[in-house]
């Protein structure tokens, strides 16, 4: 898929998320786990796309991405690696002055905070997501904080 994609419209504009150890519909971490990862972001390293987008699940109740993998897929892919999954802005700065990624992305906070960057920068309390809201249709939730 990847290839195709490159194909299309060029690796510099292919970014790739991945979820290992994902929990969604049952999927349970199987014991090759990190071996995975670490192939499919070798192959995707000499593809030459331009960023890898990591989330770790734990904090929505799925089991933790082991540092150990994360730390590989740093080593190994070359191009923007982006963290994400339960950050806030102490904990995103912490990884990026460790160097655990380039860049880190944030969902929940995002949904509720539509001026999430201005919050950010002038340590605005941020607003709460209401959980009932995700997943449902309809604007409540998404267009309404
Ligand atoms: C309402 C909602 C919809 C989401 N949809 C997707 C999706 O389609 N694909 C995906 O990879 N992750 C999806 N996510 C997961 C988020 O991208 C993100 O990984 C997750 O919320 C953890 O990051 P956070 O702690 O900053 O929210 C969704 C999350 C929420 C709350």
């Amino acid at each position: 898929m990847a290839k195709a994609c490159i194909k299309a419209i060029g690796a510099d504009r292919i970014g790739m998320r991945l979820s290992p150890y994902g929990a969604f519909n049952g999927m349970v971490p199987d014991a090759d786990m990190n071996v995975l990862y670490e192939k499919l972001t070798t192959e995707l390293n000499k593809l030459g796309i331009a960023y890898v987008h990591i989330v770790d699940h734990s904090s929505m109740g799925a089991p933790p991405v082991s540092p150990e993998l994360k730390d590989s897929i740093r080593k190994i892919f070359k191009g923007t690696y982006i963290l994400s999954g339960g950050y806030d802005l102490n904990r995103a700065n912490a990884d990026l002055a460790a160097n655990k990624g380039d860049l880190v992305a944030f969902g929940r906070p995002f949904i509720s905070n539509p001026d999430l960057v201005e919050k950010l920068k002038t340590g605005t309390p941020l607003a709460t997501p209401d959980m009932s809201t995700f997943y449902t249709p309809g604007e409540k939730g998404y267009t309404d904080y």
